[in-house]
């Protein structure tokens, strides 16, 4: 077993930790007060090849690894949560599901202007009645033959006003149930669409949040994800993927408010010494670090089964569960750590624990993550099963 990082994976660690530093820390703390929209950092990251990572270099994306896409998410997650959710979606949700399912024109055409940044997606399965139960579609696809009509509302879309493109989940044959819904690529150009306002939110506050409504979409067969029928499996591999991007989101935000908590505990002094010579806070610290480690390896091992093309679904919800876990309390113990400078916007800490809260809410609250995994520990589908059998 080698837990070494390849030099590839060091460079892009390098690539993302300096950007995170030069371009957006300055100014996260206002694009957080203001939910002003990274467009300009997005736009640059789109030219690092880190808005198509993961895909194929035939449709204009960089071609990298999943571990890669987590260690990159991780880097930026440190310094600005708002921004590696506006990449994660993007990669995760929707440039990796339709290189998988869509047709190669939508590939040739629409992959190929996100995988190289020119344009934002966006992933649309949340409805207003339909969040953790995401078989509850309302939102309808009308078979006309050669196209389909879309009508319907969606929720919480992140991404919903930048993007260029929207998947959309929509059901076609109520009757059928989950097995009636389909996937759409659709452009948000497309006549018939309307945004929300944007969601005033505790945290992640720079990112577009919104809803979507869709009046009479004419959507053209061809922009159908899979075979009839497919739109729920579609969305749920879609999400074990996505699973993985905000355990790294998490993984980062933990680690970020942990290198500020570490780096103040030397400096700040109380009592005639540093407060990290006090056992009450370098205990503090010492749990903070076992523990991002341990979700680093959850993060890491999911994402490296997902490139070795072997069963993700299960790591991935650990990964997720795990990690946002670890990252809710270690920003709270971090702002602890900092005392009353950590309820100050100034040290962003306090930004961090915000930020935190939505990933155990987003791609599957944790009580939905739990679910996966016993639904697996149930089917004998166990994680370590290289190790039992
Ligand atoms: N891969 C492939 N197929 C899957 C699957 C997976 N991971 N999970 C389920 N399926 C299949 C099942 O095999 C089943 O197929 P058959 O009937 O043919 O056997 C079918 O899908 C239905 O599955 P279930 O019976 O398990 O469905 P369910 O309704 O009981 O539960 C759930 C499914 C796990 C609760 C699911 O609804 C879920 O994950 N909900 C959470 C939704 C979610 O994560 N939303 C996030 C929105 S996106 C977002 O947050 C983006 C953002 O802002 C950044």
């Amino acid at each position: 077993m080698d837990f070494s990082l390849s030099e590839e994976h060091k460079m892009i660690r390098q690539a993302a930790r300096d950007f995170a530093r030069n371009e957006l820390f300055p100014g996260v703390i206002e694009r957080d007060t203001n939910m002003t929209h990274p467009t300009e950092q997005v736009q640059q990251l789109g030219e690092m090849g880190f808005m198509g990572m993961m895909t194929d270099t035939h449709y204009g994306g960089a071609g990298m690894d999943t571990i890669s896409y987590a260690i990159a998410i991780e880097e930026i997650s440190k310094i600005d949560a708002s921004t590696s959710v506006i990449m994660s979606a993007h990669n995760s949700l929707v440039c990796w599901g339709i290189e998988k399912f869509g047709s190669e024109s939508v590939k040739n055409d629409i992959l190929t202007r996100l995988a190289s940044g020119e344009m934002i997606g966006a992933f649309c399965l949340s409805e207003p009645e339909a969040g953790s139960d995401a078989t509850s579609q309302r939102t309808t696809a009308e078979d006309k033959g050669d196209h389909y009509v879309i009508n319907g509302t969606k929720n919480w879309i992140t991404n919903g006003k930048m993007a260029g493109a929207y998947i959309v989940m929509a059901q076609t044959d109520k009757e059928a149930g989950h097995r009636g819904i389909n996937a759409f690529v659709v452009e948000s150009n497309t006549e018939g669409i309307t945004t929300g306002v944007k969601e005033d939110k505790l945290g992640i506050r720079a990112s577009d949040t919104c809803s979507v409504m869709f009046s009479d979409v004419l959507v053209p067969k061809q922009q159908r994800l899979g075979p009839d029928g497919f739109g729920f499996k579609y969305a749920m591999q879609t999400l074990d993927g996505g699973r993985i991007g905000i355990g790294a989101q998490a993984l980062g935000i933990a680690a970020g408010a942990y290198e500020r908590a570490l780096a103040y505990s030397h400096e700040r002094r109380a009592f005639g010494k540093p407060i990290n010579e006090h056992q009450a806070i370098s205990f503090k610290l010492a749990d903070m670090a076992m523990e991002i480690e341990a979700a680093r390896m959850l993060v890491y091992r999911a994402a490296w089964l997902k490139d070795q093309g072997k069963e993700y679904a299960t790591a991935a919800a650990m990964a997720k569960l795990y990690a946002s876990e670890v990252a809710m309390k270690t920003t709270v113990e971090a702002v602890q750590v900092h005392g009353g400078y950590g309820y100050v916007k100034e040290y962003h800490v306090e930004r961090l624990m915000r930020d935190a809260k939505i990933t155990q809410i987003y791609e599957g609250t944790s009580e939905i993550q739990r679910l996966v995994i016993a639904r697996a520990l149930r089917n004998g589908r166990v994680w370590l099963e290289d190790q039992i059998n």
